[in-house]
């Protein structure tokens, strides 16, 4: 049967990724490093077969549409997949994200990774993790790290066709059992500026860009260390101070670009507070204003508590390391029905935090 569902969760990096030499491949000025968390996961059911007629991509129960430019680049993997399959029959992709799209969380990540495993599996095809990083980098770059478990690193490789420009495991998720990652959603719908966009911006005009450069691979180095010896000190620092130069880079992009608003603000200061005597927390930012803060297990309601005291945060989410994408392999839980072809009526259950599929009409 042509058909395969998967379960994939974002990555939340540590050493960003922000900025392109190649836009095309996606291939990264420099190398970035990540967590994949347990939660916020998307599934995603790819179908191929003779009965359709043309690619069809059912995003949260809304039909996608394939000939806008920006999605089509986004789907050059599959194609490639039926290239490297041989076969030429169209496909139906239908994911669920279990958390809010494109809020500046990480929905493009997993969804890409998703894809990537699921239709490669649909095919026939059997890829290796190296591979299927690299398919799902040419969907979206931070995707290639959510094909892996654990301390993830995407190495930015140096040759042309991207063929050493992928993502691997550096520690397992068991590595650091105590860490956490505790999210807070700060303002809900779609963000102003896209990465892509902001990030090719920033790499055309900010003075301050060529300086991340030239210590991006220092701190890559520091970091690997900090985490494999587990010094949560040290690592948040670095954390913290990456996502701060990020930002720098960002502000000095012309025209400018700012994601953070003044919740996250007041998230940075809270958060130096919780560390006046001890350091217990480190907060990262993306492309968005939410606000993610890598802890330990014991310190995290501490962390919830600081959050929830500031007016405007609108939900708390507590991650663990998560082990990488998930095959589902009961025939019930594809998000098509593999007899008909039909896309299945599902839906997210937030407060049971469950993808309901609804019973086949016999
Ligand atoms: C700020 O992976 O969304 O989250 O490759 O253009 O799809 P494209 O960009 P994307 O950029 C993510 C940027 C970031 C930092 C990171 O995750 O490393």
């Amino acid at each position: 049967m042509r058909i395969a569902t998967v379960e994939a969760t974002p990555n939340i990096a540590v050493v960003k990724y922000w900025g392109k030499r190649d836009n095309k491949i996606i291939l990264p000025m420099e190398g970035s490093q990540s967590f994949t968390i347990d939660s916020l996961k998307t599934r995603t059911t790819v179908m191929f077969s003779d009965k359709f007629k043309e690619d069809e991509f059912w995003l949260n129960n809304k039909k996608v549409d394939l000939t806008d430019k920006e999605i089509a680049e986004r789907m050059q993997q599959l194609n490639i997949i039926r290239e490297r399959a041989g076969i030429t029959l169209k496909a139906k992709i239908v994911s669920i994200n279990c958390f809010p799209t494109a809020a500046g969380f990480a929905s493009s990540a997993s969804g890409l990774a998703a894809l990537a495993c699921a239709a490669s599996r649909a095919a026939g095809l059997n890829l290796s993790a190296k591979e299927l990083s690299i398919l799902a980098r040419l969907g979206s770059g931070s995707a290639c790290r959510s094909v892996v478990g654990g301390f993830v690193e995407w190495h930015k490789g140096t040759k042309e066709d991207g063929s050493d420009s992928f993502a691997e495991t550096i520690y397992p998720a068991n590595h650091w059992p105590e860490l956490r990652l505790v999210s807070a959603v700060l303002a809900e719908g779609k963000k102003k500026v896209s990465s892509r966009a902001g990030m090719k911006q920033t790499v055309a005009t900010s003075v301050l860009y060529t300086a991340r450069l030239a210590y991006l691979p220092t701190l890559l180095k520091e970091m690997r260390e900090a985490v494999g010896r587990k010094d949560f000190a040290k690592f948040a620092e670095l954390t913290m101070r990456e996502s701060n130069n990020m930002h720098a880079t960002m502000l000095d992009t012309w025209p400018p670009i700012m994601y953070l608003n003044d919740l996250s603000k007041q998230v940075i200061y809270a958060v130096g507070e919780l560390n006046a005597n001890e350091i217990k927390a480190a907060y990262t930012f993306d492309a968005g204003p939410n606000a993610h803060i890598y802890t330990l297990e014991k310190n995290v309601p501490e962390v919830k508590r600081m959050l929830e005291g500031i007016n405007g945060v609108q939900k708390v989410i507590v991650s663990k390391i998560g082990n990488g994408p998930v095959y589902l392999e009961q025939e019930r839980e594809h998000l098509i029905d593999p007899k008909t072809g039909n896309v299945r009526e599902h839906y997210y259950d937030e407060k049971a935090n469950l993808i309901v599929i609804k019973e086949d009409e016999k």
